[in-house]
């Protein structure tokens, strides 16, 4: 028998070190949430991909009655990035959340937006960078790859 030790690297940031578009699209996500819909679990989540072709598309969680049937920040902002922009690639995305009228500190994907990401990253050709924004620090990976190793693939 033999063991395989799966690392990931996160990079921690401060605000400050971040760079403009990091910024940027960090401000996005955090504009975006306040317009999520979640009146089941008050938390409001916001997302922010950056394009290849400078554009920037947010989205937020949009919740339902019949709880399965709403989507994550992540994929609304995702889907709807690649339903405008279909021949674009995906750059970066950052998400914040927002809960009890204040910004949580650690958001980060869920599995099935992990999963979604994984897909995006090998459309787009090229790592997708996740900014996940905390109010005293940012957390980062470079791709997905280290959020979601041994990802499925077909
Ligand atoms: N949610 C997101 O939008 N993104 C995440 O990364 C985690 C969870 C949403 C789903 C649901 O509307 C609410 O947050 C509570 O789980």
């Amino acid at each position: 028998m033999k063991e395989l030790k799966i690392t990931a690297k996160i990079d921690v940031y401060n605000y400050e070190e971040l760079n403009s578009d990091e910024k940027k699209i960090i401000e996005e996500a955090k504009c975006a949430s306040q317009n999520a819909y979640a009146p089941y679990s008050g938390f409001k989540v916001g997302a922010a991909v950056l394009l290849d072709n400078g554009e920037i598309v947010t989205g937020n969680n949009q919740e339902n009655v019949a709880y399965p049937s709403g989507l994550c920040a992540e994929r609304v902002a995702m889907f709807h990035a690649c339903s405008v922009f279909p021949q674009a690639k995906i750059k970066s995305i950052a998400i914040a959340a927002f809960f009890n009228g204040d910004f949580v500190e650690k958001i980060s994907p869920c599995g099935a937006c992990r999963q979604v990401l994984v897909e995006a990253e090998k459309r787009s050709e090229n790592p997708i960078k996740i900014l996940m924004f905390g109010k005293n620090e940012i957390l980062s990976v470079e791709s997905i790859k280290e959020l979601m190793p041994l990802a499925f693939k077909f």
